[in-house]
């Protein structure tokens, strides 16, 4: 069959990647004649690739590990907020430009505000644990709107720098505790696939505060368990996911997203 619109996630490696799956059912829903292909791409393949999607006029694209900062120079413009976090994770035509955005800060900010009250209560400041590429998109976004944030991170001269580049404060990850926060964050790669946390467990005595886990993989990290066990709320990565693939459904095909049918879709795939 022959679609007449092609659309893809670039990644390497992509097999484990529930964008093909969501923005399918995306489409198949809003009657849309596409195709959402798996682009197993090697960082050294991707100005080839580019070509490709120029020659091809592939309509648009997810980006995600390792090409999210490498494919910056090979687009003709990039989105304000995909500057500002330095990564794209969507391509996009505009005209005759090939356009990058970053829907990454979106969908995490959508996540938290709409499965807690997290967003009403008292204080409004912020844990991020992590200082890489989604602390980048999570920090700013919420910057964006006005919190209060304090990196943690391994590598505390990477927290620093972070922490300068979006005016935000630093600490070592081993003195973090979590009650002095309303809302922390896993942004770190700490707890995929495994049963282990960036943190200590004692570190969430007294929190009554909401958890965020970027990962989805457990579904219910260690992270969030503890969170849960110790009287936080807490709420799961793969509303991140959802939501940032809801806001590049918009910027491709200027529809609305059928959200409870990519919901479903996430949920039917973890
Ligand atoms: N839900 C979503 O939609 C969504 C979107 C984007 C990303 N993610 C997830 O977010 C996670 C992070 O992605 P990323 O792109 O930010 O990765 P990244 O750029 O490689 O950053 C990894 C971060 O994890 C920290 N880290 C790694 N191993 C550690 C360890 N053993 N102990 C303590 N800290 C450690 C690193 O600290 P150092 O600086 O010390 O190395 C760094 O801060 C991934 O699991 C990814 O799947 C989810």
């Amino acid at each position: 069959m022959c679609m007449n619109k092609t659309y893809g996630i670039l990644a390497h490696p992509v097999a484990h990647s529930l964008s093909p799956q969501m923005q399918s059912a995306a489409f198949v829903e809003r009657g849309i004649d596409a195709q959402f292909l798996r682009f197993d791409v090697q960082p050294a393949d991707l100005a080839n690739f580019l070509s490709r999607v120029r020659a091809e006029h592939i309509n648009g694209l997810a980006v995600s590990l390792p090409h999210k900062e490498a494919i910056i120079p090979l687009l003709d413009e990039i989105t304000q907020t995909a500057r500002k976090i330095g990564a794209v994770n969507t391509v996009f035509w505009k005209e005759n430009s090939l356009m990058g955005d970053n829907t990454d800060a979106e969908g995490f900010m959508r996540a938290v505000m709409e499965h807690t009250a997290w967003s009403r209560e008292h204080a409004r400041s912020v844990a991020v644990i992590g200082a890489g590429g989604a602390a980048r998109a999570i920090i700013f976004a919420l910057k964006e709107k006005g919190y209060e944030v304090t990196i943690f991170n391994r590598t505390v001269s990477t927290a620093k720098k972070l922490a300068e580049e979006f005016h935000a404060f630093s600490q070592p990850l081993e003195g973090f505790l979590a009650r002095e926060f309303s809302l922390v964050v896993n942004s770190t790669s700490v707890g995929l696939q495994t049963d282990v946390s960036p943190v200590s467990v004692s570190s969430w005595d007294g929190f009554s505060g909401t958890a965020f886990d970027a990962i989805f993989d457990p579904i219910k990290t260690r992270f969030l368990q503890d969170a849960e066990s110790a009287g936080g709320k807490i709420v799961t990565g793969e509303n991140m996911l959802l939501f940032q693939g809801v806001r590049q459904f918009q910027i491709w095909t200027g529809l609305s997203a059928p959200e409870d049918v990519m919901r479903k879709t996430v949920n039917n795939n973890m």
